[in-house]
């Protein structure tokens, strides 16, 4: 007779007392974890007491979007609901009501009927409270077998995910009878402890071969990071365009962050309010020789150029602060490379005084570009952010005048995400105070943005802390995909 162990016998009785069929899921087994029920599994088809058959099954599981939806209604329910109450309801209080959904919740109640008329939705009851409640409990149950729903659902993108899984159906076979009733529970050892060796109870006993074949759990490999893949890309991007990284440090001192960049020691955006102040007496970041010049500028100008007409003052510029710019390595880069041309970047943290929302952090990554040649122009700025935007995958990208203390003419990125215009960064050409006081004898053109922003839309978020939310199950669901992102995410840019 064949020989079974301990694990594969308590296998054999749960299939038992599941009627002589189960899925591998069904049976928990106290003692046995899932990969011991697996291995069991294996060893009794090998021993031809089971019968083992692969089938495939569904499984469905809520996007981002589907679990928001679980919790606050569908759109077309919270809807209805809401018509049912006021009967009358004007299409400004549906956005206002539903700022981020209103599209969806109008787009499925128009498929019942239910349309816009001057302005407003009529309530009418076209017996469809069941089907929107029958929707509202699929994303609850999520059940494989509702093939109405799932069908429903697979039509509407990015509420429900479907994964397959292949299940093995185990069934008893008449030889695992004869097992299960001739198996001497003390007979063989199937794991071996300290007290069966001292105890020399091993002596007389059987042991369980071991099955190298049975199936290990699957384990993911490790994967990278959503920013760390997306930082990457784009250093790729500037590499090709034959760019040279550059780096610079956290702390800075407001000389190189604010003073070298011209802009002067009482503008608004050195408040304590927007920057990180560093204290720590003793730690000099300095430059004589720069400050001389800096000091000179700020207070009168250089040929022609007026300057800010204040006192500059030394001791400010000594300050420390977390640096609130990546620019700052720009300035500092050109200072120590003042030999035209360059091309350079950083993908680099910086830090604002900011309290954390949806949209906001307080420590956060700027991609920054500056190119110093004598064929800069306003023009070259222009195909050069052309070029590198639509690396990114923005084909369109609009240019509007802004304002920076560094730069003049400054101009800021808009680019077109399914046929919204959202802002994407600043650039501009070094103003002449600015390269006179890093001694540059060529025109800079430079421009800089958020990463996070940008990863908000590539990775279709809503709220930017997501992107540091330490769930490995969430951060490994994050897939790149730059065509579908920007076709699909109209109502998630905000
Ligand atoms: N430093 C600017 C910012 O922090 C961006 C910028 C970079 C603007 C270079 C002009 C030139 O938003």
């Amino acid at each position: 007779m064949v020989q079974i162990s301990d694990a594969e016998y308590k296998v054999l009785l749960a299939i038992q007392s599941h009627g002589g069929e189960a899925r591998e899921s069904e049976l928990s087994i106290t003692g046995l974890s899932e990969r011991e029920i697996a291995s069991a599994i294996s060893w009794l088809e090998v021993k031809g007491l089971i019968d083992v058959e692969k089938k495939e099954t569904k499984i469905y599981t809520l996007s981002e979007e589907g679990r928001r939806y679980l919790k606050e209604g569908l759109p077309e329910l919270v809807l209805y609901r809401k018509l049912e109450e006021m009967k009358e309801i004007t299409l400004d209080e549906i956005r206002n009501l539903m700022p981020e959904s209103y599209r969806i919740a109008l787009a499925q109640l128009a498929k019942f009927g239910i349309t816009p008329k001057n302005g407003k939705l009529t309530f009418k009851d076209p017996g469809i409270s069941e089907i929107l409640e029958a929707r509202q409990r699929f994303l609850s149950n999520l059940d494989p077998d509702d093939k109405e729903m799932i069908d429903h659902f697979r039509h509407r993108s990015g509420i429900i995910e479907e994964k397959t899984k292949t299940e093995r159906i185990v069934k008893l076979r008449d030889t695992a009878v004869e097992a299960i009733s001739g198996f001497d529970q003390e007979g063989t050892i199937g794991t071996l402890d300290p007290s069966i060796i001292s105890s020399g109870n091993w002596r007389n006993k059987k042991f369980r071969k071991y099955d190298l074949n049975s199936p290990a759990k699957q384990i993911k490999g490790a994967i990278k990071h959503p920013m760390t893949y997306l930082i990457e890309e784009i250093r790729q991007i500037f590499l090709n365009m034959g760019f040279t990284e550059m780096s610079g440090q956290y702390i800075e001192s407001t000389l190189w962050d604010m003073d070298a960049l011209f802009i002067p020691q009482d503008h608004p955006a050195r408040d304590m309010q927007d920057t990180f102040y560093v204290d720590s007496p003793g730690f000099v970041i300095d430059n004589d020789q720069i400050s001389k010049k800096i000091k000179r500028i700020h207070e009168t100008g250089f040929d022609g150029y007026t300057g800010w007409g204040y006192r500059w003052s030394a001791e400010e510029s000594r300050r420390l602060v977390l640096r609130t710019h990546t620019t700052v390595n720009t300035a500092r880069y050109l200072y120590q490379n003042n030999e035209p041309p360059q091309a350079i970047f950083s993908i680099e943290k910086v830090f604002r005084h900011e309290s954390v929302d949806w949209k906001h952090l307080a420590e956060f990554y700027q991609i920054e570009g500056a190119v110093y040649s004598k064929e800069v122009s306003v023009s070259t700025l222009k195909w050069i952010l052309r070029d590198f935007y639509s690396k990114l995958g923005f084909k369109e990208i609009k240019l509007v005048p802004s304002y920076y203390p560094y730069t003049e003419p400054s101009l800021d990125v808009i680019v077109k995400i399914n046929g919204r215009e959202v802002e994407l960064g600043g650039s501009g050409l070094f103003r002449p105070e600015v390269l006179k006081i890093l001694g540059l004898r060529a025109p800079v053109m430079a421009w800089g943005m958020g990463l996070e922003r940008l990863a908000m839309i590539f990775y279709g978020l809503t709220d930017v802390r997501d992107l540091y939310n330490t769930d490995f199950d969430f951060l490994s669901s994050f897939r790149f995909d730059t065509d579908k992102i920007l076709k699909d995410n109209t109502a998630k840019t905000g």
